[in-house]
């Protein structure tokens, strides 16, 4: 599919491609970093990233950021050698634009981008947790008002969707992306694209997704950050491209190489995986651009001698853009005067960075107008109802023990846990543009909805407890909910966690908690998977609220005192001890799987199951599944099946199918998510799902990147996770039906 440009559009590229220098060439592949001189002298990213991590507050950096000089590289843009900045403040847009449409030789407008990773000013739920609503609608929303937002201060390019299927919880960067599921991801991925690209009704309302991270970075060895990857080719075409195929096939416009090597080569400086895989044979319509610094550190990766060699291997490859390192500004010029780089190469990458301006409309509409400016200095209502409506349908009962929840109003709190009122713990990782005062806290919401809250915070993820806090909750309150979790900084970019049960005293907190004899509602506020075997058999209900952003706290008040039944579900496997990492809902099967028998695949110390498995959610309903049909309907397969209300009020229920193909040429999972439907019923009320999954969809690629479609017998599978048992057998016949592109082979 693609958007493509108009002939027109096309033209216009070529003809500016034809009157370049090849340093304006090359300056459209290089993306300044803006660095802060004077007293703090690092590159931009770093502070974005200091400040996303926790090491400098919100205040601080923007404090910096107002009294630091800060170089914005206006030279190299005057001599046309930058195409790009990472820059979000519309006035500083403007001024930097300026010089690049006025000022050089050619006029070619700069383009903006950002890590807009769940939302702008108006923050929105981590990906992990929003794809838990299994609501595309509101994915595809929620990343609307971001482009809208973002596109009103000048950046015109996310960062996002970043789309690494991850198995491993210990990884940090889990919290970024949708799970580990291919299928979801990949509704997740169009449903993204779809929001951020496709609003054309106003110049500033669109921006170009830039999908990360090319490619496997989710599989990184033992969940930590930047490590190797190994995978065969099955795995990677089966589970890690899929997401990036249904991105591209939305019209995605760019995407971003990622930091780890695949079977021993650099995504940098991957050919295979750049041109011929994301570019040639998906059809990728604009350009690659590097991760940050990712070029220079090939030297350090061992796969080139020197920056110039770093640079002409990325360049290669088929990575358009350098993202902070000068190594092509510095360098290609002479590679290609000494025939290591093509021009064709130099060219393509141009054209491409080219192409995606002229997309985006900066040709023609290159600055922020003072108006636009203004549109969203603050947030807008109906901004801020999608944020609640996001964040109540992304957080997960776990456990629900006696019906306790729903608290009446009235109820005697005793609120505990230092993350429960902080205002900047609820936007999570990689929030950049929010602002605190927009933010509700948990303290916020749970004040707002019940009348009788006393507030202790007793002690959170880092430092001591606080006894006389702990005692007076305990005796003050007839329940107690406790807000304990991870901060921010403990998920995201290089927070690998080598043990993910709840950090420091947390614990012990909730033994002394529950010692009390009252019953102890725990929130989870967290970036990833947690493994929680302790919690859930000791506290009477679990709550996952993951990071929810800035209506956080309404969200989980509003669940709490039932006047928003739950309807999220987990997009990633909560194991119950860490040493089960990674766990997976769809693994390939083995020929002795886990059993209670000693010679099977399992652990001594350890149960084989998840503790709570993918696509697992409560209600304060309950459904029943029945009358499971599969019947073939031409080149699709027609599967049914009864869900009843079986509770006494109104719930949301998301059904879910999956397949399992019985024998194949090679071992496939023993589940697939294919189709999932959200249902609301009313209490009583039951009703007959129907989805139908495309034959051409039940095949898969074989390590020599063929798409096979092979006859024989499958299951199907209906219910509320992943663990389902209800199953029907078809015997399924592929003659005449069309086949999934296969893939190149390295
Ligand atoms: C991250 C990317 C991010 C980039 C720019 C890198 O460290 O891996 O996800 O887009 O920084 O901020």
């Amino acid at each position: 599919m693609g958007i493509a440009l108009t002939k027109e559009q096309t033209n216009r590229v070529e003809e500016l491609l034809s009157k370049m220098t090849l340093t304006e060439k090359i300056g459209q592949m290089n993306q300044e970093s803006v660095s802060i001189v004077g007293g703090f002298d690092v590159p931009f990213e770093q502070l974005i990233e200091m400040m996303t991590d926790g090491r400098l507050s919100k205040e601080e950096f923007e404090n910096i950021m107002k009294t630091a000089k800060t170089d914005y590289h206006e030279d190299a843009i005057r001599e046309g050698k930058v195409g790009s900045l990472m820059v979000q403040d519309p006035e500083k847009c403007n001024e930097l634009q300026k010089i690049a449409v006025e000022e050089t030789r050619l006029g070619i407008p700069l383009i903006f981008g950002l890590d807009v990773i769940h939302g702008f000013r108006s923050v929105y739920p981590i990906a992990i947790a929003e794809a838990g609503s299994f609501d595309t609608e509101l994915m595809e929303k929620t990343a609307a008002m971001a482009a809208k937002e973002s596109r009103c201060s000048g950046v015109a390019w996310h960062f996002a969707p970043m789309l690494d299927v991850a198995r491993d919880a210990r990884w940090g960067r889990v919290s970024e992306g949708p799970g580990e599921d291919p299928y979801l991801g990949s509704c997740f991925a169009r449903a993204k694209v779809r929001g951020l690209q496709n609003d054309h009704s106003e110049n500033e309302n669109y921006v170009a997704a830039c999908l990360k991270h090319f490619v496997g970075y989710g599989a990184a060895e033992a969940g930590k950050d930047y490590n190797t990857v190994s995978m065969a080719n099955h795995i990677l075409y089966n589970n890690y491209l899929v997401p990036f195929r249904a991105a591209v096939e939305e019209g995605a416009q760019t995407a971003m190489a990622s930091f780890n090597d695949l079977n021993g080569v650099p995504s940098t400086v991957n050919k295979w995986a750049l041109r011929d895989i994301l570019k040639d044979n998906m059809g990728l319509p604009g350009f690659v651009v590097s991760d940050a610094n990712a070029i220079k550190e090939c030297v350090v990766h061992g796969i080139a001698e020197d920056e110039k060699d770093a640079g002409e291997k990325s360049a290669n490859a088929g990575l358009d853009m350098d993202m902070g390192t000068e190594i092509y500004i510095q360098n290609l010029e002479k590679s290609v005067e000494e025939g290591k780089v093509s021009m064709d190469a130099i060219d393509d990458a141009c054209r491409r960075v080219l192409s995606v301006k002229m997309w985006l409309g900066l040709f023609d509409h290159p600055y922020v107008s003072e108006e636009v400016m203004k549109r969203y200095e603050e947030i807008p209502e109906e901004h801020k109802e999608l944020a609640l409506a996001s964040a109540e349908k992304s957080a997960v009962l776990l456990k629900n023990e006696g019906g306790i929840l729903p608290l009446k109003k009235d109820t005697k709190i005793s609120l505990v846990g230092s993350l429960a009122d902080n205002r900047s713990e609820v936007v999570g990782a990689w929030a950049i543009s929010w602002k605190e005062k927009d933010c509700v806290s948990i303290l916020d919401g749970m004040k707002q909805e019940f009348s009788n809250v006393n507030y202790y915070p007793c002690g959170g993820p880092e430092g001591d407890l606080n006894e006389n806090e702990i005692k007076d909750a305990c005796n003050n309150g007839d329940v107690i909910v406790a807000v304990l979790g991870e901060t921010v900084a403990m998920s995201g970019e290089a927070s690998s966690r080598a043990d993910i049960t709840l950090p420091g005293k947390q614990r012990e907190l909730l033994q002394k908690l529950i010692a009390s004899g009252k019953p102890v509602v725990l929130v989870l506020m967290n970036g990833r998977p947690l493994a929680l075997q302790w919690e859930a058999e000791n506290v009477t209900a679990i709550l996952e609220g993951w990071h929810l952003g800035i209506q956080m706290g309404n969200a989980i008040a509003h669940i709490l005192s039932g006047k928003k039944n739950p309807e999220g579900r987990l997009s990633s496997s909560f194991p119950a001890v860490t040493g089960q990492c990674p766990i997976y809902y769809n693994h390939p099967n083995t020929g002795r799987p886990a059993g209670n028998f000693k010679f099977t695949s399992r652990y001594l110390d350890a149960p084989f199951t998840a503790l709570y498995p993918f696509g697992y959610g409560l209600s304060y309903t309950s459904f029943e599944y029945s009358d499971l049909a599969v019947t073939e309907d031409n080149d699709a397969l027609k599967i049914s099946v009864k869900v009843k209300n079986t509770g006494d009020r109104e719930g949301t229920e998301t059904v879910q199918f999956y397949m399992q193909d019985v024998a194949a040429s090679i071992v496939r999972p023993v589940k697939e998510l294919k189709c999932f439907e959200k249902a609301t019923l009313a209490s009583g009320e039951e009703k007959t799902v129907e989805v139908k999954l495309l034959k051409k969809h039940m095949g898969f690629w074989n390590n020599q990147g063929k798409y096979c479609l092979e006859d024989g017998l499958f299951r199907i599978y209906a219910g509320a996770d992943s663990a389902t048992e209800l199953c029907e057998e078809i015997r399924v016949g592929f003659e005449s039906v069309e086949k999934e592109p296969d893939y190149p082979v390295e």
